[in-house]
């Protein structure tokens, strides 16, 4: 991996690095470059507002409950209407669907809307009161061929693997945007002087093999054996010898971004009180998992590819592991184990 400025000093902002990827699709409308300006706008506006969230009055409970049962923050919402608002305006995106809406807004019919845009606007935002970090997911899926010229919800009910492009924006010490359109996964930097998304980890690869497992271990006693076993022999030292540590936010997007730098892996097994998972399938694990694939990990869910599992409903809960090549293979071999 090369941390930018390039040799030659010049900065290659997001929107450069985008439009030199859609050179490699001759008569490429500009329509996919439009739709992900609507990204980074949004997300460089919730930004701006995290980054003010202890002067201005964000912080706390907005006062409802969302689809998930779950108390909505303030900035849960203002960042939810943020990106409802720019990616609305997008013309190519016909279907949008967040964690924050019980059903998913399909704005146009038109077949040039051809794309889907699934997100989570703040992941982790229990942090926001205490200062830590947050972020937005969001998965972008192509509508499919065969629905004639209208748009269902139930299009956006794909797989992950079929996630055209995927990526995170970490809300953290500095603002960084990391994504993928199946060529490599690349991180990018807010340089808040000249609000710009700078390129800054050109083609992220997980290290083989980390130091630190992330799980909320409170639970660990209603895991399912073959995870209880999984962490406790990280402990021991039993995957390539050495003792793992433990970190972890309480924010995926935080955790799973030191995973990919740093290495090591994260995982939200089922639990007794949730026993299907919590995270999302849809616009939390699965945009997850299409980078850590792209950039040499690899995410299940119990013996299934998380990219490999079909959604029955947006908001669908899933497990998680996910992790780097070492990780993964000490992962594979408890299953295998059926310990
Ligand atoms: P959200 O804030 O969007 O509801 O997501 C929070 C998720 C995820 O970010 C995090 O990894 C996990 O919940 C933490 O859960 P626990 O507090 O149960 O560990
Ligand atoms: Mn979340
Ligand atoms: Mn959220």
């Amino acid at each position: 991996m090369s941390t930018k400025p390039h040799a030659d000093n010049t900065i290659i902002t997001f929107e450069q690095h985008n439009l030199l990827e859609t050179q490699r699709y001759p008569g490429s409308s500009g329509a996919f470059a439009w739709l992900l300006s609507g990204i980074t706008l949004a997300t460089k506006i919730i930004a701006a507002k995290v980054r003010r969230a202890g002067l201005s009055d964000v912080m706390g409970e907005a006062g409802a409950v969302n689809v998930q049962g779950e108390n909505q923050q303030k900035l849960d919402v203002f960042s939810n209407n943020v990106l409802l608002h720019y990616l609305g305006l997008r013309e190519s995106i016909g279907i949008l669907a967040s964690e924050e809406n019980e059903t998913p807004l399909v704005l146009k019919q038109e077949a040039e809307a051809k794309y889907i845009v699934v997100f989570d606007p703040l992941d982790g935002s229990s942090n926001i009161d205490v200062n830590a970090p947050v972020g937005t997911t969001f998965s972008i899926l192509r509508r499919p061929h065969d629905v004639g010229d209208r748009h269902d919800q139930n299009d956006l009910l794909q797989s992950g693997r079929h996630q055209i492009a995927a990526g995170y924006v970490l809300y953290g010490s500095s603002t960084m945007l990391v994504y993928s359109a199946g060529a490599g996964v690349h991180g990018f930097t807010l340089d808040p002087a000249i609000g710009a998304y700078v390129l800054s980890h050109e083609n992220i690869r997980m290290p083989t093999q980390g130091k630190w497992y992330s799980v909320n271990e409170a639970h660990i006693e209603s895991f399912p054996p073959t995870y209880r076993n999984y962490v406790e022999g990280l402990r021991r030292g039993e995957c390539g010898s050495k003792r793992y540590a433990s970190r972890y936010i309480g924010a995926m997007v935080a955790d799973v971004h030191r995973m990919l730098l740093k290495g090591g892996v994260f995982l939200y097994p089922p639990t007794i009180d949730n026993p299907a998972g919590k995270l999302r399938l849809m616009y939390e694990a699965n945009p997850i998992a299409y980078l850590v694939e792209h950039a040499g990990g690899r995410a299940m869910c119990g013996d299934q590819r998380i990219l490999d599992i079909r959604p029955e409903s947006i908001h669908q809960r899933t497990a998680m592991i996910c992790g780097g090549p070492m990780e993964m293979d000490f992962y594979e071999k408890c299953l295998g184990a059926g310990r």
